[in-house]
């Protein structure tokens, strides 16, 4: 039996934002399947990475998307293979309709309507009000409709929880466990209780490199290296 091909390898990815340098040597293979998680502390580079891999900010190394090299792409070409992103601040239009939110994101010929409308019946109730007029919990909603209309190959997401009420952590984080069985999603969460039930794998960044990979639930169930890895207890932040 041979291991399904990895849907991202990154290797030895470097990036930088005006000349500074914010990732140093990212390397890490995410299944093709199910939810991997980056993890760490404030600074470490997540959010860096993610742009990186989108070309959103100077990068090198090598990054490939089911095998095929995407580093030396433009992001909108990157995009158009198949790479979905939920930005760390949401980047709605506020002035625009939830309903006109996720027309401009649509860019295939067959979105996939039906399968957000019944990811987040909220959103269709509301369609016609003004996203910025949303609560953060449902502006989150919107952005995360606006990546999975299309049918990605992979979303990378930026702290979808952030700033949340647990009432709607707990929404966001169902909708994201059943987005993740049509989409493998890399997803970075600082709130170690949605990570617990939705991560398969983890990557632990630290000082912009990978200080850790393995099974998410070994990490978070290890109080000691949770501790040493991202400063916190597993438990306290849950
Ligand atoms: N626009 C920017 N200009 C300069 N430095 C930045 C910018 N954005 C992030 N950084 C720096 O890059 C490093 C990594 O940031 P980031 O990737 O946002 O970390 P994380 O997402 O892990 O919190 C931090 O030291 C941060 O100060
Ligand atoms: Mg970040």
């Amino acid at each position: 039996m041979t291991a399904a091909q990895p849907i991202l390898t990154v290797q030895g990815l470097r990036c930088s934002i005006a000349g500074q340098q914010v990732v140093e040597d990212v390397t890490f293979e995410m299944p093709a399947t199910g939810i991997t998680a980056v993890l760490g502390r404030n600074g470490v580079g997540k959010t860096s990475t993610l742009r990186g891999i989108l070309g959103l900010i100077q990068r090198r190394g090598e990054v490939r998307l089911d095998g095929e090299r995407i580093d030396g792409l433009p992001t909108h070409r990157i995009v158009q293979r198949g790479v979905g992103y939920v930005p760390e601040d949401r980047e709605i239009f506020s002035k625009l309709t939830v309903a006109e939110n996720l027309a401009l994101a649509e860019r295939q010929r067959a979105p996939r309507r039906e399968f957000v409308a019944e990811l987040f019946p909220d959103l269709v109730a509301r369609r016609d009000q003004l996203a910025g007029t949303l609560s953060g919990g449902q502006q989150q909603m919107v952005s995360v409709a606006r990546a999975l209309i299309n049918d990605n190959r992979l979303l990378l997401v930026d702290e979808p929880t952030k700033g949340l009420a647990p009432k709607i952590v707990t929404e966001v984080t169902e909708a994201l466990r059943v987005a993740s069985e049509t989409v493998p999603i890399l997803l970075v969460e600082q709130n170690l209780e949605v990570v617990r039930r939705l991560a398969d794998t983890a990557v632990v960044i630290g000082g912009g490199r990978v200080i850790h990979t393995g099974k998410a639930q070994e990490i978070l169930d290890d109080e000691d290296l949770t501790r040493r890895l991202l400063g916190v207890h597993a438990e306290a932040a849950a």
